[in-house]
C-alpha cells in the first residue's frame, strides 16, 4: 500500500489537566526533596526505595515503575537508582551499598489523581571525582538549555540540537536510546524527545503539550547496553554517565516547569 507513516497526534492538554500535573509533578519534586539527605556512603539502593515508597504511599499517591512493562519483565521496585556506569533503569536492591566517590541518578515518578509526575536527579556521594562533577553539573545545564528552547513554534529539534552541542562542547557524549516522552495519565507516551537534533527539525510544539526532557550524558561513548535483568542500562565502556529529568508544559511564550518543588 506504499503508506507514509501517519505520526499519532500530540495530547494538547486542557489548563485544568496541567494543574492536575503540577500536583503530581509537585509531589515528585518534594519525593528528590525528602530522599537527598539520604543518599549518603553506607546506605542500599534498596533503602532509598523503601523510603521512597512509604513516602509516595503515605501521600496518596501510586509508584508508577513497580510493576511497570511487559508483564513478562515488569520493574520490581518504586524507583529507578542509576549508580556511575548505569545510564538508567537501576534497580535498587539490597547488595548496592553506595560508598563516596559514587553518582547516583533517582528517577521517581508518583501517580496522583491519575496523572504522572515524572523528574529526576543525580546526586554525589560525598566527595566525587573532577570528572565526575563535570559530568554532573554539564547534564543539569544540558537540560536546561533544552528546557529554554521549549516554546509554542519551536521544532523539537531545536530542543536536542542545544543539548548535544552544550554535551557535546564539554567533550561528553548524548546517548540516542532513550529519550524524552510524552507523559500524562499515560507514562510513556507521543511525543519522543531526543536529546540530540538539528535544529529547525521534527515536530512544531504547541501550547498545552506536556513532556519530559531528560538527557543522559556519558563521559565516553554514548553506546548503551542492557544488563541481562532485562532493565539495567550501562554505557558500553564503563564510564560514568549522569541524568536529570523536568516534566514541562509548553506555552504560548514559553515553558512551564511542572516538577518544581
Ligand atoms: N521514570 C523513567 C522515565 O523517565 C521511566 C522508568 S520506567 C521503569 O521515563 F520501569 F524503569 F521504572
Ligand atoms: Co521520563
Ligand atoms: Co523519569
Amino acid at each position: 500500500m506504499g503508506l507514509l507513516r501517519i505520526p499519532k497526534p500530540v495530547e494538547i492538554k486542557s489548563n485544568k489537566e496541567i494543574e492536575k500535573m503540577r500536583a503530581a509533578g509537585r509531589l515528585a519534586a518534594q519525593l528528590l526533596d525528602y530522599i537527598e539527605p539520604f543518599v549518603k556512603p553506607g546506605v542500599t539502593t534498596e533503602e532509598l526505595d523503601r523510603l521512597c515508597a512509604e513516602w509516595t504511599k503515605a501521600r496518596g499517591a501510586i509508584s508508577a515503575p513497580m510493576n511497570y512493562g511487559s508483564p513478562k519483565n515488569p520493574f520490581p521496585k518504586h524507583i529507578c537508582t542509576s549508580v556511575n556506569q548505569v545510564i538508567c533503569h537501576g534497580i535498587p536492591n539490597k547488595k548496592q551499598v553506595l560508598k563516596e566517590g559514587d553518582i547516583i541518578n533517582i528517577d521517581v515518578t508518583p501517580i496522583l489523581d491519575g496523572y504522572h509526575g515524572d523528574t529526576s536527579k543525580t546526586f554525589c556521594v560525598g566527595k566525587v571525582s573532577d570528572v565526575a562533577r563535570h559530568l554532573v553539573e554539564t547534564t543539569y545545564k544540558s537540560m536546561m538549555l533544552g528546557i529554554a528552547e521549549v516554546k509554542s513554534g519551536n521544532k523539537v529539534g531545536d530542543i536536542g540540537a542545544a543539548i548535544q552541542e552544550y554535551a557535546e562542547g564539554q567533550g561528553f557524549s548524548v546517548v540516542r536510546d532513550f529519550v524524552g516522552h510524552g507523559v500524562g495519565k499515560i507514562f510513556h507516551t507521543e511525543p519522543s524527545i531526543p536529546h540530540y537534533g538539528i535544529r529547525g527539525r521534527g515536530l512544531r510544539l504547541k501550547t498545552g503539550m506536556v513532556f519530559t526532557i531528560e538527557p543522559m550524558i556519558n563521559v565516553g561513548t554514548w553506546e548503551a547496553t542492557t544488563l541481562s535483568d532485562g532493565w539495567t542500562a550501562v554505557t558500553k565502556d564503563g564510564s560514568f554517565s549522569a541524568q536529570f529529568e523536568h516534566t514541562v508544559a509548553v506555552t504560548d511564550d514559553g515553558v512551564d516547569i511542572l516538577t518544581l518543588p
